[in-house]
């Protein structure tokens, strides 16, 4: 295996954070045969795009990047170009015919072919497809290479059951299925051992964790138990699968961060229904209540679409008013994007793309205006934040978040990344608090 043509590999990485893990994994699994990473593309004897599929401007990305990538291989024949990841899926049959150039796809359960599929091209020189789906590849005791950072991602299952009439990801990353307890925690131990002070739980689905019997409230106690856990975060859950149980275990650890991404989608039932979203807006409204209750102070982000078929302005100011009344701290927007293979792509009553702008401007003023007001009330309190980075804006300033994940600037002092440090909040300005530091909170 160690006598591989192609030495030095580049990825890049697109989509969400479970794209960023499996980068990771993959990273680790071309190392362990002898590549070595490289970030610059001219070095690079293989490239691999990590793609994603959940909108049409992600797939456009990748598409002109692959045009970037054609030129670069036209004076560099020997180039391997892969597309793993969610686009490989989707477009496998696309990309073999219109981009012959592009030598390797994969599938996101496939990673564990790659030395065998690299070798192979290596002997053949044809394009290899690999995008089977798998009921079972949770990638068990293979562990990533991990960024130089301060957080580690941990993938505790994949795929997707839900099937939102919206969304590709049932169709790019396949049925639901979980890791056991016994290798989570032992990654996660190895991580902290590592030095990583924060770890995130990750998941399409990550609260229909489901192993003998342990669901993610359990699995979650585990984690927060294990030695040297600073913090805990986790992503993406779906608010079907959000209870008191795991409200409970969130409130009564302390290192298990106050912060719950709760995606709405939609303030109107019709939609919700349409969607199959398995809520209501009365349901959601109440969640809410009952996070605030047992956690307080629980920063609550949430996921909007403006523009889903048979959206009406009546069904969109549903969505304003459940978002006054809830008054999320952040929230991620976007226009509905029609995907292959889902259900609401073939629904008649598309919406126009200027309507749906409108509405999605509409929806971050709103958004804006309650950020901002999170954000001032915090002044004057007192919060412990982890260091991450060097503030953009000022190099003796660094850059932390709270635990119910604001991002705070303070002074460097004598700090260093991964430290977590009391602050008081001093200020307020759109989505940026800045703090001083404090003897203790
Ligand atoms: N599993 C996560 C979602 C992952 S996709 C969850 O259920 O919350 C992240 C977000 O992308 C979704 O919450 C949704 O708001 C958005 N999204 C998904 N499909 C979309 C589409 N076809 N058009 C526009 N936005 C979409
Ligand atoms: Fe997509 Fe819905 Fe599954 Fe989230 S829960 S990944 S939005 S199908
Ligand atoms: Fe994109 Fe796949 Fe993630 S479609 S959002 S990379 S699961």
């Amino acid at each position: 295996m160690n006598n591989h043509l192609h030495k030095t590999y580049l990825i890049e990485t697109y989509g969400c954070q479970m794209n960023v893990a499996d980068s990771e994994l993959v990273e680790g699994i071309l190392n362990k045969i002898g590549m070595q990473k490289t970030t610059v593309v001219d070095d690079a004897d293989a490239i691999f795009l990590n793609t994603c599929a959940i909108r049409e401007n992600a797939e456009s990305k990748i598409h002109s990047r692959l045009g970037n990538l054609y030129k670069l291989k036209l004076n560099k024949p020997e180039l391997i170009i892969g597309v793993l990841g969610c686009m490989a899926q989707n477009l496998k049959d696309d990309l073999l015919k219109n981009k012959p150039y592009v030598d390797i796809i994969l599938g996101p359960d496939s990673y564990r072919n790659i030395p065998m599929l690299i070798n192979r091209h290596n002997l053949d020189k044809k394009s290899i497809v690999d995008t089977k789906l798998s009921r079972f590849e949770v990638y068990e005791n293979m562990f990533p290479k991990r960024g130089d950072t301060f957080n580690a991602w941990v993938s505790i299952m994949r795929g997707c059951d839900k099937f939102c009439t919206f969304c590709i990801v049932p169709f790019t990353r396949g049925r639901e299925r979980s890791r056991s307890i016994d290798s989570i925690v032992q990654e996660i131990q190895r991580a902290v051992s590592d030095g990583f002070a924060e770890i995130t739980l990750l998941g399409q689905n990550v609260n229909s964790y489901n192993f003998e019997e342990k669901d993610f409230a359990d699995l979650l106690l585990e984690v927060s138990n294990i030695d040297g856990v600073k913090r805990i975060r986790y992503t993406s859950p779906h608010p079907q699968d959000i209870n008191e149980k795991l409200l409970e275990v969130m409130a009564s650890r302390e290192n298990i961060c106050n912060y719950i991404h709760f995606p709405l989608q939609s303030g109107s039932n019709k939609i919700l229904e349409k969607m199959n979203r398995t809520y209501s807006k009365e349901h959601f409204i109440y969640m809410v209540k009952k996070i605030r209750e047992i956690i307080p102070n629980c920063g609550l982000s949430t996921d909007i679409i403006v523009g889903f078929p048979g959206e009406t302005d009546d069904d969109f100011r549903d969505t304003l008013q459940v978002m006054n009344e809830v008054k999320f701290n952040s929230a991620f927007t976007f226009k509905y994007s029609p995907r292959p293979y889902t259900k609401a792509a073939q629904f008649s009553d598309q919406i126009e793309e200027t309507i749906k702008k409108e509405r999605l401007d509409e929806l971050i003023k709103l958004q804006k205006k309650h950020t901002l007001e999170h954000n001032l009330a915090k002044i004057g309190t007192f919060q412990k934040i982890l260091i991450e980075k060097e503030s953009k804006k000022s190099i003796n300033h660094w850059a932390g978040r709270t635990d119910s994940n604001e991002w705070v600037i303070v002074d460097k002092n004598n700090n260093n990344i991964k430290d977590i440090i009391p602050v008081e909040i001093t200020n307020a300005t759109g989505v940026i608090l800045h703090g001083k530091q404090i003897e203790s909170v």
